[in-house]
């Protein structure tokens, strides 16, 4: 492959039809194409073709035993990927497709191994962003797509992030903008009696519970393997620390004393030491903001090149549940 990625921002109706049609070719030629979802960017590739699949663990540098989510136009696609589908999911396709959700199915038989890491199952989602849709249609099959990232770290949520990481290795950037939600698609795993939350994310567990009048079940040793569950992942090179409640004040100091790069990640830089030392990075106090601007801080944070980040939890309770999960991920050794 050339060590060229084109980065092209669709725009007006008639060059986006152009700019599709290029894309969907590249996919069916067995290439890659990053693209925007509402979530975070993908690292797409022609789900039904083994050897473009194989492409993305290449690109990312991920483990091949680590199963991918397959990317659907519509939801009328569900049933030619997935069998055995329990009237919840569809219930969840119906009320949150297109958007954030990731649905884990038992697998049709010729969904592709390399896809499914193995497994028995495929994660099928229908994302909501205007450009991921569009390329879908343009493309008219199921693109395979983790996010577009080197293994282990952050997410991309613009453009610029995936040429950072990937330069060179997917054919094409589709650029379109920061993405609307900013942490990756809640997964469900919908191959029990009940739904259970394997990774929080963009649609909220207290969102799926109101839809079905049932509360999801708990991840048990049986539940399917989600590698994003690995303790250490969504992490920058700088150390992530998670301070207490009301203590990033009196931690910056003492990472400041111990000769260290600090970088605080909050609402507001009051009561923060005064330190050329210190770099800080505002997180808006809405979580749903917050959710947004996460993982560009984290970009930020190594961009300076901190030694150590410092983060308070938001409140695990609606989108503040993924940004908690995420956090914890970043922060783990
Ligand atoms: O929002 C998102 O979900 C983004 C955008 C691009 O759609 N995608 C994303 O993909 O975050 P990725 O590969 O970075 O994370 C998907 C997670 C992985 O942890 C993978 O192990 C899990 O989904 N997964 C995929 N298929 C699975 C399956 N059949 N069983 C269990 N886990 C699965
Ligand atoms: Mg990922």
């Amino acid at each position: 492959m050339s060590d060229a990625s084109e980065v092209i921002a669709p725009g007006t109706a008639a060059s986006d039809e152009a700019v599709m049609v290029k894309a969907a070719a590249l996919l069916h030629a067995g290439r890659l194409v990053a693209f925007p979802t509402e979530t975070v960017y993908g690292l797409g590739a022609d789900a039904a073709n083994p050897t473009a699949v194989a492409r993305i663990f290449q690109a990312k540098g991920r483990p091949a035993d680590h199963p991918l989510i397959v990317h659907l136009a519509d939801a009328q696609q569900l049933d030619d990927w997935a069998r055995d589908i329990p009237d919840y999911a569809r219930r969840l396709a119906a009320a949150f497709w297109p958007g954030p959700l990731t649905l884990i199915l038992p697998r049709q038989p010729h969904v592709s191994d390399v896809v499914t890491g193995g497994l028995d199952t495929v994660g099928l989602r229908v994302p909501s962003h205007p450009v991921a849709h569009a390329l879908l249609v343009a493309f008219g099959g199921g693109i395979a797509a983790p996010s577009a990232n080197r293994f282990g770290r952050v997410s991309p949520t613009r453009a610029q992030h995936v040429l950072d990481e990937l330069r060179g290795a997917v054919e094409m950037i589709l650029d379109g903008g920061p993405c609307s939600v900013g942490v990756e698609s809640t997964i469900v795993d919908a191959t029990g009696p009940a739904p259970v939350v394997l990774r929080p994310g963009g649609v909220t567990r207290e969102a799926i519970e109101r839809v079905l009048g049932i509360a999801c079940g708990e991840p048990t040793e049986a539940s399917p393997r989600a590698p994003g569950r690995l303790k250490s992942h969504y992490a920058p090179e700088a150390t992530v620390e998670l301070v207490p409640r009301g203590g990033l004040a009196k931690h910056a100091a003492v990472e400041l004393a111990a000769g260290r790069r600090v970088a605080v990640l909050a609402p507001s830089a009051a009561d923060l030491p005064v330190d050329e030392r210190l770099l800080f990075i505002r997180l808006p106090a809405d979580v749903e903001a917050q959710a947004r601007e996460l993982y560009l801080a984290l970009r930020e944070v190594d961009r300076a090149r901190c030694d150590v980040a410092l983060v308070e939890l938001p409140d695990e309770k609606g989108l503040g549940t993924a940004v908690a999960d995420r956090l914890r991920k970043a922060a783990a050794p």
